[in-house]
């Protein structure tokens, strides 16, 4: 029983069954899946992530539960939706899933991007499955009047996801690939060091790549700029109780260990060692 005046408990994240509204390729490797869930799993901000209880697909158990990004939520209609990119044994059993299927999800979890009131301009970067993850500040941004750019980084252009809805939300996205030889570090931080010229660069948003982290870290320090990273780390619980995920930072000069699910997986760019 709660205690005179204390307000009632408010769970931050719990279990659900959902159900999958669909579960379609958007590439060779990823998919784009939306599930009908609960108001608490429907507000979901962006950064945040669920644990998946992924279904074994034909000859293999996954243990543990897998995190995966928010990469829509809709309050309105009930809906979180997933862009993922299928790599192995629980990601294989997540693509078997079809329209009307159940989908046990844990969350949502951890801490989010934030947005300052007074930014004008963000720069987000982000490469791989970290395209995913940075989908959703798309929506985020364009609510608060805050324009985008977006460096979208992947081998081949078929895989530069997001970045579509970068679009319809009016980011100027900027693709960079292997196979054009326009992703390397050193292009991405001509292309960063004219958005900072340009005043477009109120802060930066990243995920996905050590090597773009390490461009806008320097970049950061030396125009004096905020940043954001949401780190990718193997999780078991990723409820801050088993510490499989622990990282080093660098907080003040001082060498920290934090749990990546719990006190991230959004972190302060200048913490985060690569
Ligand atoms: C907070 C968080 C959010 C994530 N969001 C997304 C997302 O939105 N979309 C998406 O496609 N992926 C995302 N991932 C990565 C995703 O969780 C892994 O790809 C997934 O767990 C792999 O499971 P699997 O069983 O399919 O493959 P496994 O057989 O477990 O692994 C396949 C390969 O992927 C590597 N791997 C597994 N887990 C991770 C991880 N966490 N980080 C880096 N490499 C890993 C393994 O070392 C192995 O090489 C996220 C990870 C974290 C920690
Ligand atoms: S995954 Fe268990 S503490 Fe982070």
């Amino acid at each position: 029983m709660n205690a005179i005046n204390e307000p009632p408990f408010q769970p931050r994240s719990g279990t659900e069954a959902a159900e999958v509204l669909f579960n379609t390729p958007v590439s060779g490797e990823y998919r784009h899946m939306a599930v009908s869930c609960s108001p608490l799993a429907a507000s979901a901000a962006p950064g945040q992530f669920f644990q998946l209880l992924c279904p074994a697909p034909p000859g293999e158990a996954p243990f543990f539960r897998r995190p995966m990004s928010l990469y829509g939520a809709d309050p309105a209609s009930g809906t979180v939706e997933f862009l993922y990119k299928v790599t192995g044994t629980g990601t294989r059993g997540l693509a078997t899933l079809g329209s009307g299927d159940r989908l046990d999800m844990l969350g949502p979890l951890g801490h989010g991007f934030t947005l300052q009131p007074g930014w004008r301009n963000i720069v987000v970067v982000g490469r791989g499955a970290g395209l995913a993850t940075l989908g959703p500040l798309a929506r985020a941004a364009k609510a608060r009047g805050i324009g985008i750019t977006a460096i979208l980084s992947a081998r081949r252009p078929e895989l530069v996801v997001s970045a579509a809805l970068f679009r319809e939300q009016g980011a100027e996205v900027l693709s960079v690939t292997e196979s054009e030889g326009t992703s390397d570090p050193a292009q991405v931080e001509v292309l960063l060091r004219r958005l900072i010229a340009e005043g477009r660069c109120d802060a930066f948003f990243t995920c996905g790549s050590a090597r773009l982290l390490r461009v806008q870290q320097s970049l950061a320090t030396e125009f004096g700029l905020p940043g954001q990273v949401a780190m990718e780390q193997q999780m078991a619980c990723g409820l801050g109780m088993c510490f499989c995920c622990v990282r080093e930072f660098n907080v003040g000069g001082s060498i920290v260990h934090k749990r990546v699910c719990w006190d991230g997986p959004v972190f302060d760019m200048r913490e985060a060692l690569p």
